[in-house]
């Protein structure tokens, strides 16, 4: 199955996401790589793997027009799911409803907390004592969708934003190819806001 990828920078995530894919635990193929920023890092990790990369910049676009260009470059790989991986730009209803339940996100907090910009310095700043990565299905509202997976790490006394964010960013590097691994081939169902994955194991 194929995964479109969104970027819009460094482009860790992908990495991972392509050295799970390397290595067997995440059965999927990178059809293409899609960055809102030309000079996104991200996409020169992907040409140098020979994965199919476009730029579909936001710049003067409405936020319905950047999806309806994103939307016609994205429908001919037809992918099983498009894996946003710090793609900085919100998406259209539109663009949910056309491809509903097939998006997905990870976001540098234990949601619901901390949504947004700037996760691991809201967490810092609340005090809390852990924190973590969340995998979920991108719904209509910023960080907020079903959730597939967590990951938790502790904060430390003498975190900064940075510290936090490379001990939350390595959880994320395993947790996001794990996520869509069980997405393609464990069954799933939504219940509500729940999903619920119906593994032999329980
Ligand atoms: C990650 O922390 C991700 O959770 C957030 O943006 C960051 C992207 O990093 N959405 P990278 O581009 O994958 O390195």
């Amino acid at each position: 199955p194929g995964l479109v990828v969104l970027i819009s920078g460094r482009g860790s995530n992908l990495r991972a996401l392509a050295e799970a894919i390397r290595q067997g635990r995440l059965r999927a193929t990178l059809a293409a790589v899609i960055s809102n920023r030309a000079d996104a890092p991200g996409l020169n990790f992907a040409t140098e793997q020979g994965i199919p990369t476009h730029v579909v910049s936001h710049v003067g676009l409405s936020r319905a027009e950047h999806s309806a260009a994103l939307l016609e470059v994205i429908r001919p790989y037809n992918p099983r799911f498009i894996c946003l991986a710090g793609f900085m730009r919100l998406l259209a209803p539109s663009f949910i409803q056309a491809f509903l339940h097939r998006v997905v996100n990870i976001h540098p907090s234990l949601l619901p907390a901390f949504p947004g910009l700037d996760a691991q310095r809201q967490a810092l700043d609340y005090g809390v004592k852990v924190s973590g990565c969340t995998v979920h299905l991108v719904d209509e509202e910023l960080d907020h969708g079903p959730i597939v997976m967590q990951s938790a790490v502790p904060v430390l006394d003498d975190d900064t934003p940075e510290t936090l964010a490379t001990r939350i960013l390595a959880a994320e590097h395993k947790t996001y190819p794990a996520a869509i691994e069980r997405l393609l081939y464990e069954p799933w169902t939504l219940e509500g806001r729940r999903v619920v994955f119906q593994s032999a194991q329980g």
